[in-house]
């Protein structure tokens, strides 16, 4: 049971949707029809669907003659039910539709937010609710469902979506197919002057035609990520895996579309170091979209597995140092935002409520601690056996979609049954149903790591910038660096060390926020234009939050954030805007 969605499929389950669709980038509107072919489990029972903030045309049975709709109460949430009366042979339905301005899932971009600056673009992002702002269906992740798509664009645009692409058909219109089954969210297109570029045999990248060499160089190992993926959890069941480059626009830092994963393009830092996304996008391919949360009350099943999956990979392909940088580095973030959390939204299996966007539950609790329990489980079973039984896991639910209640249920009977001494010490339900983080919880420690804390305690007790020791520092270790030193500085520290380390203009987007908030922080002037540039053009949630939360908490700063998002805030996608209007107080 969803609170999320209205929909009933243990009454009338929609198995494959058809889309026919036009991108009209003037009007700023996809416009066409879906078909949606039913499995009637109950005759008398209306289809019940989602749909928010969609213009809805008429909708028609397989002969053509209308069936009788309604659209229930608005709902904040999850938008309003619709309802379908159907005949007892129907089984299917086709609602012709198009979108609207207020529509979540879709961001439109003008020409000046590409790389290109040409021409237009546009993404959709499905996660978690918002399929339904872009297609009627049941959107739930406990609905699984196969689809075709046939899209037609303005010349000289690329359409792609998470699916098999079929070439194009005689009226030009560009076709789609997905014939394994998936959760509604994983529905995805984007458009816009494109280029593809192989990596592999099934494997490239689509970008920006003037990014998309440089872009190939940076995820060149993505095949070896994926050789090692199937080594340690089974065949990749999805044939391709390909991924997309955005504009800076995109919201997240990679959304996990079958064979297609969308990536911001502030991964591409030029020497492979932000390339543990892809590993964390590509472990989606077994936990998420091959084994799926049943609802988002379960997305710690989502993203806890895939952040132990993604270190796995990291391990396999570039050591077991750097995995475990990444790993501390998480779990710092993860200890500073337990701070900040309500209680009950620092529980694995959280409590959400139909009032609830499944966004509030949505922070580095489903991801760190949920992948800290898995490493705890593996401390516990050993490495060989818990490999064996994670691949059990997505073996026997393979194309399924699962709650925590089934997944405890496998963990018992699969792998705590037969030995109960070993796992005595274990609170699976303080790890589950408790907040906050359990004392058992592993914390990796690296060496690499330490190094950067020796040189942090050499800076408090001297503050010269010339003692600091950082030759040969990897991107972790600025990291580690840059968050370590927060309360130890002032504006003219800061110009010495941006002096000394080139810190303003870095290239790599993870340090340059990290700087930046500090630069808000002490006021250190010479970097504002490279902080109002990156406002500007970035969109990545991750990134906004903890800057424009910086500027807002002076009375000066507040009135300049507020200034840059009046600018800013229409390039950002509702993902986004969501939460940098919680934080500036602004009323839409
Ligand atoms: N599936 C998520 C993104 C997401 C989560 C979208 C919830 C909507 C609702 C994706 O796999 C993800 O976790 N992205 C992270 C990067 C990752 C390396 C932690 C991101 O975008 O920051
Ligand atoms: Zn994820």
């Amino acid at each position: 049971m969803d609170v999320h969605s209205h929909a009933r499929p243990e009454a009338v389950r929609v198995t494959h949707a058809s889309l026919d669709i036009e991108l009209d980038f003037q009007a700023r509107v996809i416009r066409g029809s879906v078909r949606l072919d039913l499995e009637r489990k109950d005759p008398r029972a209306p289809l019940l669907l989602d749909a928010k903030a969609l213009k809805l045309g008429r909708v028609l049975g397989a002969d053509g003659r209308p069936r009788p709709s309604t659209l229930g109460a608005e709902d904040q949430v999850l938008g309003p039910e619709l309802k379908i009366e159907l005949e007892p042979q129907d089984r299917s339905v086709t609602i012709e539709y198009e979108t609207t301005a207020q529509c979540e899932a879709v961001q439109w971009l003008d020409p000046a937010q590409t790389h290109g600056r040409k021409h237009p673009f546009l993404f959709t992002q499905g996660q978690s609710i918002l399929t339904r702002t872009w297609i009627p269906l049941q959107d739930t992740p406990g609905v699984r469902i196969t689809y075709d798509a046939r899209v037609r664009v303005p010349e000289g645009l690329t359409p792609v979506m998470s699916a098999e692409s079929l070439g194009q058909d005689a009226q030009r219109a560009y076709l789609f197919r997905m014939q394994q089954p998936i959760p509604s969210y994983l529905i995805a297109l984007a458009c816009g002057k494109l280029a593809f570029e192989p990596i592999s045999k099934r494997c490239g990248v689509w970008a920006d035609p003037a990014l998309v060499k440089s872009a190939r160089e940076e995820l060149l190992d993505t095949e070896r990520m994926i050789v090692e993926a199937e080594r340690l959890f089974g065949p990749y069941r999805w044939e391709r895996y390909d991924l997309i480059i955005l504009p800076p626009a995109f919201p997240f830092g990679g959304m996990e579309n079958p064979r297609l994963t969308f990536a911001t393009p502030t991964i591409l830092a030029g020497d492979k170091s932000l390339v543990s996304l892809v590993a964390h996008e590509l472990a989606h391919s077994w936990s998420g979209n091959l084994v799926t949360n049943g609802t988002w009350r379960d997305f710690w099943l989502n993203e806890g597995f895939t952040v132990y999956f993604e270190g796995r990979i990291m391990e396999s392909v570039f050591g077991v140092e750097r995995a475990r940088m990444e790993r501390q580095l998480s779990i710092a973030d993860l200890e500073r935002t337990l701070k900040e959390l309500e209680p009950w939204q620092t529980e694995l299996h959280i409590r959400l409520r139909a009032d609830q966007h499944p966004d509030e539950g949505f922070s580095d609790v489903p991801y760190t601690k949920g992948a800290l329990f898995l490493t705890r489980l593996e401390e516990l079973a050993g490495r060989e056996r818990f490999d064996r039984f994670l691949r059990e896991w997505f073996d026997q639910h393979a194309f399924q979609s699962v709650t925590t209640e089934t997944f405890l249920a496998f963990l018992d009977s699969e792998l705590i049954a037969e030995d109960r001494t070993r796992y005595a010490a274990l609170s699976i339900d303080e790890w589950i149903r408790k907040p906050g983080l359990p004392a058992d919880a592993p914390r990796p420690s690296t060496d690499a790591l330490n190094r950067v804390d020796r040189e942090l305690t050499k800076w408090r007790l001297s503050r010269q910038v010339d003692a600091i020791d950082a030759g040969g520092w990897v991107t972790q270790q600025w990291q580690h660096f840059l968050e370590g030193i927060e309360q130890d500085l002032d504006a003219a520290a800061m110009s010495r060390l941006d002096a000394r380390f080139g810190l303003t203009k870095t290239g790599n987007s993870e340090i340059l926020v990290l700087w930046l908030r500090l630069a808000i922080r002490y006021g250190y002037k010479p970097a504002d234009a490279r902080l109002e540039e990156f406002l500007m053009n970035v969109g990545r949630r991750k990134f906004l939050s903890p800057l424009y939360k910086e500027l807002a908490r002076t009375e000066p700063g507040l009135a300049r954030a507020k200034a840059i998002y009046a600018k800013a805030r229409p390039r950002y996608h509702s993902v986004s805007t969501g939460t940098i209007d919680e934080i500036l107080g602004f009323k839409p």
